[in-house]
């Protein structure tokens, strides 16, 4: 295929390779603020527990809640000052994009492609997903920050293990304009929604995010309870490509697709476009104070 080299691994083999990497050491972490986000009797205590057995974690915590991004007068300390200073759930998201942004570090860029694209790109999705949910839905949208931030998942991993294969891949996406899933899909046999998809089931995602992972590029294979979720990450997805925050040079999908989406969720492009312009700055805030990559 187009000068890249067909690797010899199975979907099987590859999800086989992540538990053997250094991917899987995110895991018992990422799953347990998972497990928080989602049970609603969840306390602080539970959330501390977590991050007092990961003293660099904890250190990192303390960092960004240090760091300019949260101002604050008086120098936080402890974990307990943190939770109090920013507040449980703004927690639960700091712990979770500090752990997953572990995996994006590195790597030479390659004809636009680069992890830190790839990771901007990530957290550009999980923000405007959340406020989605919040603003339009009126609810707290953890779950949609969780899945915006790791839709892409697979794609990293990918960079990671297949990463010879996955760079020529990359740079054939610059003469022969495809989408992303295309081009793996004639190559590795696969895409990255299907390793993100399988590697959420490896590690007990719950449903939802598995959903949203597996099939943020075709919402319609999602489980029916789950449609409008992953609805919302395509849509996320698609406006922040839109916007610069991409990480490849792809073409999008018809536009019709997206706008079939804003109706099915009785979205209005007026608080839409709103909604884009207050994650733009606030990404532009993130980007500003250095927080993008702790
Ligand atoms: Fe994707
Ligand atoms: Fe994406």
């Amino acid at each position: 295929m187009d000068g890249a080299k067909k690797p010899d691994v199975s979907l099987a083999g590859l999800l086989e390779l992540v538990e053997a990497s250094t991917l899987a050491s995110i895991k018992g972490t990422v799953s347990g603020i998972l497990s928080l986000i989602s049970d609603p009797a969840a306390s602080s205590f539970d959330l501390i527990q977590l991050i007092e057995v990961d003293p660099p974690l904890a250190a990192k915590i303390l960092r960004v809640a240090n760091s300019a991004y949260y101002a604050t007068s008086k120098t936080i300390s402890d974990i307990h000052q943190a939770l109090i200073w920013v507040g449980f759930d703004t927690l639960k998201e700091i712990i979770l994009t500090q752990k997953v942004s572990e995996l994006y570090r590195g790597g030479t860029p390659v004809c636009g492609y680069s992890r830190l694209q790839l990771w901007r790109h990530s957290l550009a999705v999980a923000l405007l997903a959340k406020t989605i949910y919040r603003r339009e839905f009126g609810e707290k949208g953890n779950n949609a920050y969780a899945a915006g931030l790791m839709h892409d998942i697979g794609v990293i991993v990918e960079d990671q293990l297949l990463h010879q294969e996955f760079m020529q891949l990359v740079q054939t996406m610059e003469d022969t304009p495809r989408a992303l899933s295309d081009g793996e899909t004639a190559l590795f046999g696969y895409h990255h929604g299907l390793v993100g998809r399988g590697l959420a089931e490896n590690w007990n995602f719950p449903a939802e995010l598995t959903d949203g992972i597996g099939f943020h590029h075709n919402p319609e294979g999602a489980r029916e309870e789950h449609r409008m979720f992953v609805k919302t990450i395509f849509i996320a997805d698609y406006l922040m490509f839109e916007q610069g925050y991409g990480y490849v040079a792809m073409p999008l999908p018809d536009r019709e697709i997206l706008q079939q989406y804003v109706r099915d969720l009785g979205l209005q492009w007026y608080a839409l476009r709103a909604i884009v312009e207050l994650v733009r700055e606030e990404l532009g805030k993130i980007e500003q104070k250095g927080y993008l990559i702790a």
